[in-house]
């Protein structure tokens, strides 16, 4: 396994994460040889981090693709920059990882599919919740049929964001749909995943209560008809004040043939049957977790094995959902998912 150099655009905030994650678990597979961001502080502060020079430090995208030829990039900038870096990125030859969600707006999620598909190289979204032992566990529960056939799958995401700044940036508070961009583009992704089946039409609302420090909706409702005869329904709620069940701790429900299962967190599965006990068990463990497993498999597939579950080109389709929420939010009506592809 050879040493892969990397273009990093971001330094700071979950880019600083995924700066971290390497240095502590990928140092013998990662090495970042240029570095992006606008903020020159947070540049300095990893460069001395990571051993950089001046010379390997940039605050604009096309003067570090021009200057740096690496491996791959890496993309963990805010969602409207995502479409440009990955883009010149690719089309400087390099493979890219870039953050949740794929963009800003489904135009530039089309553009990057394109490149990525014009290009042929590897492009790998991060959706990191997916790798979480009881995810995992439900999904193989789903698959090898051990309740019978799926019915529908309820998810629930409750935070408690009432004070302004309080989700992590200011950004979200301001931005439009923060909700659906930045929460439940992971929870549509995740009910795509436990239901084993893509969305094909959706409906439902969004609303903004006076009391909420979001300047845009903070909360909706959406149903969801599925390609493979299963449903599924989310509620989403950044104005949460009572029930808790925010990242990591987000409830799933699955209603199956034989019974039912209830996972909220960590590794503990429950499963309901008519006439029995209630049954608890920790999920098995997983060599890797959340971001790591998306690198490991990341670097695997630049070296020739599978591609990514999550590749740009597949997880378009949990993108379009929220663009379909988000429009029909507006007036209720049904959106097909097709429409948006
Ligand atoms: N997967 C997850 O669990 C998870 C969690 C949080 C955030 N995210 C995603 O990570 C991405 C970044 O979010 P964040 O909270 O770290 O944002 P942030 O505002 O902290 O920005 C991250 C870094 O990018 C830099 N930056 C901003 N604009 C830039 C530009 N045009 N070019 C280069 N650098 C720029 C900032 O200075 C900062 O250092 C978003 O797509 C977000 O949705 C994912």
């Amino acid at each position: 396994m050879s040493v892969k150099t990397c273009l990093m655009f971001g330094g700071g905030g979950m880019a600083g994460g995924w700066i971290g994650h390497w240095i502590n678990h990928f140092r013998d597979r990662i090495k970042i040889i240029g570095l992006v961001d606008v903020n020159e502080e947070i540049l300095e502060k990893q460069a001395d981090l990571l051993g950089l020079g001046k010379d390997q430090l940039f605050t604009s995208t096309e003067e570090a693709v021009d200057k740096v030829r690496a491996d791959f990039a890496g993309v963990a900038t805010p969602p409207q920059f995502h479409a440009s870096q990955t883009i010149s990125a690719l089309e400087a030859g390099m493979p890219v990882i870039c953050e949740k969600p794929i963009a800003g707006t489904i135009e530039d999620a089309r553009a990057m599919v394109d490149t990525a598909n014009r290009t042929g190289l590897p492009v790998s979204i991060i959706q990191n919740y997916r790798y979480a032992r009881d995810k995992q566990e439900v999904r193989r529960i789903v698959d090898e049929g051990r309740l019978g056939r799926l019915q529908h799958v309820i998810g629930r995401y409750a935070c408690d964001y009432r004070k302004h700044c309080s989700w992590g940036k200011e950004w979200r508070h301001t931005m439009d749909y923060a909700l659906l961009f930045e929460g439940s583009i992971h929870h549509m992704d995740m009910l795509r995943f436990l239901s084993a089946g893509d969305c094909e039409t959706l409906t439902g609302f969004g609303w903004n209560p006076e009391w909420s420090s979001f300047k845009h909706l903070s909360s909706g409702m959406y149903l969801m008809k599925m390609n493979n005869g299963s449903h599924c329904f989310y509620e989403g709620n950044s104005t949460a004040a009572g029930i808790i069940n925010c990242w990591h701790k987000e409830y799933y429900r699955l209603e199956l043939e034989k019974g039912t299962v209830e996972i909220a967190g960590g590794k503990d599965i429950t499963i309901h049957r008519m006439d029995k006990q209630v049954e608890q068990y920790e999920a098995p463990e997983i060599p890797w977790e959340g971001h790591n497993h998306l690198f490991d498999e990341f670097l695997n597939w630049i070296d020739g094995d599978k591609p990514a579950d999550t590749r740009i080109q597949e997880n378009i389709k949990s993108f379009a959902m929220i663009l379909a929420a988000m429009d029909s939010g507006t007036d209720g009506a049904v959106r097909k998912i097709a429409d948006y592809l």
